[in-house]
Order: C-alpha cells, then structure tokens, then sequence
C-alpha cells in the first residue's frame, strides 16, 4: 500500500514527468542499487532508513533486503508502484510515501539512516540533519557540474549540480567518514559525482 501524503492536491509537474519516465516496463536507472551503496553498505548500522526521492526503488529495495526497515518517499505514484511491486518479488516490504519534496517534513529524530541519490534540493538539508538520531548516517550522492561536460544525463537546471566541495560544506556540522568528488567509472559508465557517508554527532 502506498501512502499519500498530499491526497486532493493538484497534480504537481514533477510528478507528471516522472509518472511518465518511469510508466514502461523497463527500470530507469535499473533494478540493482547504486555501486557506491552496495560498495559501502559496511559503514551504514541497520535500524529505520528514509530514502528521499526513492524512484523505482532500486536503493530503498536493496536496503530492506539487507535488514533495514525502509521508509521510501516520492513525488512518483508509479515510480513507488512499481517499487512496491520489484519489493514484492524480492520477498521483503517497504512503506512508501507518495509526497513533494518540496513540502514535506521529514519526522525529527526518527532515522538511523537517511539516504539522499540523484536529487538534490538544498532546503532538505536542514531537514536531513533534523530527521536523523544522534549517531545516524547519511549518505548522499549527486551530480556535480562536471556531468554537464561529460554526458547527457542528469538534470537540465545548473541549480540541481553540485558545485565543488559543496556536499562536503554541506554536512561539515557532521563527521564526515567518507567524501569523493570527481569523475568516476561505474556500473559501465563516467560520471561526474560528490559522495559522501556523514554521522550526526
Ligand atoms: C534521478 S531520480 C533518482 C531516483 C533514485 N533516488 C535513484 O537514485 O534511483 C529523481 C527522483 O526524484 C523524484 N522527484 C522529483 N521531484 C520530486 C519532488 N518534488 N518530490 C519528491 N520526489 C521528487 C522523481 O520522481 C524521481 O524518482
């Protein structure tokens, strides 16, 4: 069961162009997670995890696979349909939140991890940091300007690319475990990134 957050309001454009991106069979950014999830999924405790922007799932599945107990919030009602349904046939559930980003108040103190990829929204950040506990993680992944220069995918908007060190001055409240920033070859493919793992302290 999907979960809407904003029932009667009017459809929001963002939510008609992902609705649409994501309406064929085929998975957008595919079924598997992020290399850099799956790479450092060592660093990140079990406990209650939101994914922000959570698309078709591919990040949110994975973790519940992995023990978590997953809280996935998207503007998309197909992008948490079909991730709800891919959930299903791994055997194992998530609660998926039909919401705008751009309204949407993550709940204080309730996450030991929150993970943020391929969105990025600079008013969350507050919220981020607000919606973990003491001790809980962050990890977050985004494009940097660079994209723009070496591929066609990615955002359109400069406002949505991260500027140099910017993820890292974003979280240097937090203790940062780990940060890279550059072009990177993974999953087949160049891509211009900041990662980063971050505790609250
Ligand atoms: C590039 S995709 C990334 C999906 C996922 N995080 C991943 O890495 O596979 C961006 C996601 O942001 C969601 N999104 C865009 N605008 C949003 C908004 N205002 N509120 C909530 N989700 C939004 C889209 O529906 C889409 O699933």
């Amino acid at each position: 069961m999907i979960m809407w957050i904003e029932e009667g309001k009017k459809i929001k454009l963002d939510q008609k162009r992902w609705d649409e991106r994501f309406k064929g069979k085929g998975f957008a950014f595919g079924k598997g997670p992020s290399p850099f999830l799956k790479k450092h999924i060592h660093l990140l405790q079990k406990g209650k995890i939101l994914d922000i922007a959570s698309g078709e799932g591919r990040n949110a599945i994975f973790l519940a696979r992995q023990g978590f107990d997953v809280d996935a919030v998207d503007i998309s009602g197909v992008g948490l349909k079909k991730a709800q349904k891919l959930a299903g046939e791994f055997g194992v559930k998530i609660h998926a939140l039909l919401a705008d980003l751009n309204t949407y108040q993550i709940e204080k103190e309730k996450y030991d991890l929150i993970a943020n990829f391929y969105f990025l929204r600079r008013s969350l950040i507050s919220q981020i940091k607000k919606g973990l506990r003491k001790g809980g993680r962050v990890i977050f992944e985004t494009y940097i300007l660079e994209q723009r220069n070496i591929g066609t995918e990615g955002p359109k908007d400069p406002k949505y690319f991260l500027k140099p060190n910017e993820l890292l001055r974003l979280f240097k409240d937090f203790h940062v475990l780990y940060y890279r920033e550059g072009i990177f070859k993974e999953g087949g493919r160049r891509k211009a990134v900041a990662s980063l793992i971050a505790e609250k302290p």
